[in-house]
């Protein structure tokens, strides 16, 4: 086995890593609200206020900071007034964009609030900039967070909720270069400047206001709509990235027939949203020295599961999925002066999710057990960290990064992308003399997955690293993913 020198300067704190980053999305997709999050109040399932129990207890388990909703393209569409008060008499409306089903408006802004409070996350609301109107999204925000006598306020106390709640997280639009209108980027700066007028600070409440971006690396209309609001009230810009195999959006590939050649080729487009975050970061650079990058929906997205309405967007999640997790996260950290949120799409039985559901059955993908083995960073500083490079079909094969929280515990993370080398890892520890370390790993076939007959085929497990003098030491075995705590 390959000896591969590592190390982590607890001197050298890089940047603080938003507990953002390890954020989630979603959308009245398929079977992600419905089934997946709220099945009512009147449900067999388990539930509080219709929102399954056993969802709230596998997201707060991973400290889920932060829910993107209610898209997506789903987003351009909503009226957030069909989805509040008695429900019987919502209205009921077409989601188009999503199978052509109906949708019952059941589960609305109340709904969607008060679960975020359970959850203890932040919610993160994605305007309807498409389809609506400046009016329509300035009374959504007066209706959430205005305290004192006003018609939105009192509308919302109407339906039950007395006290404003707070909304950090407001996207103007989302994809408005393509399902979010078709507009052209400058058109939709425009818009945005004009929208985000009317989104004010209610009652204490302070907006951190995101500009919608352009289709992923399209770096040109990036800088036309930095040139328009670059001296506005955002915060962030959004950059949506989505890992397809073959990278032909129409013909993506299975999420678990995939050969060899087809899984380097997922990592290799994984792995390049490093390379989009630099560059987004430079031209953001050349009109605002302050606004960051939110990665509002990232993932693998992969053909739909057979059998499956192709309109709803499932597909099973394997080991594949889990070193796309960690790559991606890893890279998040390493780039956490830039980026302040990143929302992996999505939550509950869409695209890469971290939870699947089927009547009261609930599975935990690999992907979940990565947030969970990657959560000891939220919040942490970033340290300044080396592996020695290695290649493997000609992309790095091993991807890390390193964390220090507030009571001074390192959290190492570390994922091998190799399909057939092993490796042993001495990692030098400058700065710290921890004296203890907890590890986890997660591996197995990069085929495999975890479904309802055998839900704990993937788990994390404990792992072998020892302290050593001067640092820790540990296998990393091929398609794996490591977590460390040192104390
Ligand atoms: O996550 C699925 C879709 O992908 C979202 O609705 C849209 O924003 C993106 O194109």
């Amino acid at each position: 086995m390959k000896t591969l020198s590592a190390a982590v300067n607890a001197l050298d704190k890089k940047s603080h890593i938003n507990r953002e980053i390890y954020g989630h999305f979603s959308e009245h997709l398929g079977r992600c609200i419905y089934d997946g999050i709220f099945v009512g109040e009147n449900s067999s399932i388990p539930n509080t206020d219709g929102v399954r129990n056993d969802v709230i207890e596998a997201f707060r388990q991973v400290r889920m900071p932060v829910l993107r909703w209610p898209g997506g393209c789903f987003a351009d569409e909503y009226h957030w007034r069909d989805g509040i008060g008695e429900k019987s008499t919502r209205k009921k409306m077409v989601n188009t964009h999503w199978g052509g089903v109906t949708e019952d408006n059941s589960f609305g802004t109340n709904e969607f609030f008060n679960m975020c409070e359970k959850i203890g996350c932040e919610p993160y609301l994605a305007g309807n900039v498409g389809s609506g109107t400046v009016e329509e999204l300035a009374d959504w925000i007066e209706y959430i967070t205005f305290d004192g006598v006003s018609p939105m306020a009192d509308l919302r106390r109407k339906n039950g909720r007395e006290k404003p709640w707070k909304l950090k997280y407001l996207g103007v639009g989302n994809e408005n270069w393509g399902c979010g209108g078709n507009m052209r980027p400058e058109y939709y700066a425009d818009l945005y400047r004009q929208y985000q007028t009317y989104c004010r600070n209610f009652s204490g409440n302070e907006l951190f206001k995101i500009v919608s971006g352009p289709n992923g690396d399209n770096y040109n209309e990036l800088d036309k709509i930095m040139s328009i609001v670059g001296d506005s009230h955002a915060k962030a810009v959004s950059l949506h990235y989505y890992t397809i195999p073959s990278g032909d959006f129409f013909n993506k590939g299975s999420a678990t027939k995939f050969t060899d050649e087809e899984y380097y080729n997922t990592i290799r487009n994984a792995q390049y949203i490093g390379e989009v975050i630099e560059k987004y970061n430079a031209i953001i650079r050349r009109y605002n020295k302050d606004m960051k990058i939110s990665v509002d929906e990232w993932g693998c997205w992969f053909d739909v599961e057979e059998g499956t309405n192709p309109g709803f967007l499932f597909q099973q999640n394997t080991m594949r999925d889990a070193i796309v997790a960690a790559v991606s996260l890893n890279i998040f950290n390493e780039h956490s002066d830039v980026v302040c949120m990143a929302n992996i799409a999505q939550a509950v039985n869409v695209l890469q999710c971290l939870l699947m559901t089927e009547g009261d059955k609930l599975v935990k993908t690999p992907t979940y057990h990565v947030f969970d083995m990657f959560k000891t960073h939220q919040d942490s500083e970033l340290l300044y960290s080396f592996t020695e490079k290695t290649e493997t079909n000609g992309i790095p094969a091993v991807y890390q990064s390193a964390s220090m929280d507030k009571d001074g515990k390192i959290t190492l993370t570390y994922a091998n992308a190799s399909l057939d080398e092993d490796f042993e890892i001495k990692c030098s520890i400058v700065g710290a003399a921890p004296t203890k370390a907890e590890s986890l790993i997660l591996t197995g076939d990069v085929r495999s997955f975890n479904d309802f007959d055998s839900p704990e085929k993937l788990k994390p497990a404990e792992h072998n690293a020892e302290i050593i003098h001067g640092g820790v030491k540990f296998t990393l075995p091929k398609c794996s993913v490591v977590s460390i705590v040192l104390s």
